[in-house]
């Protein structure tokens, strides 16, 4: 299966871009230090499907977070990866379909959906580009 490179370096602290990878909607954001605390000050064992922003990023890079676009509920494409869009309550990415927030490390924090985001398997090729499957 194809692999997607991701360009990284118009993408400023508090965007989130969507793309594709393999068909279906991969998001890439990067993740502001507010963001990364807010992420961090979660005890993950408390959620859902129990998660740390590190464990859902790469070692020194948890600025950037990739997952897939595709809520866990039933498949809808999340909203917040785009500028002025809605982010939802905890601030990572909302689900308009049942209405499933994600925090900002697109762990679910609210609504139907039972897993967080999807992260792909990924690289990094250099600084400032990924390499995706
Ligand atoms: Fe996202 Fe149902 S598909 S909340």
């Amino acid at each position: 299966l194809a692999s997607t490179e991701v360009d990284l370096s118009a993408i400023q602290p508090g965007q989130a871009i969507k793309t594709t990878f393999r068909s279906q909607p991969l998001f890439v954001r990067h993740l502001t230090e507010k963001e990364i605390a807010e992420a961090d000050k979660v005890d993950a064992s408390s959620l859902r499907d129990p998660q740390t922003l590190e464990e859902r990023t790469v070692d020194g890079k948890k600025q950037w977070l990739v997952t897939m676009g595709v809520c866990t509920h039933l498949g809808c494409v999340p909203l917040g990866a785009g500028e002025g869009e809605n982010r939802g309550e905890y601030g990572g990415y909302f689900c308009p379909c049942h209405g499933s927030s994600y925090d900002t490390a697109a762990r679910i924090r609210k609504g139907p959906a039972p897993k967080n985001l999807e992260v792909p398997k990924f690289s990094f090729t250099s600084d400032t580009a990924i390499l995706v499957g």
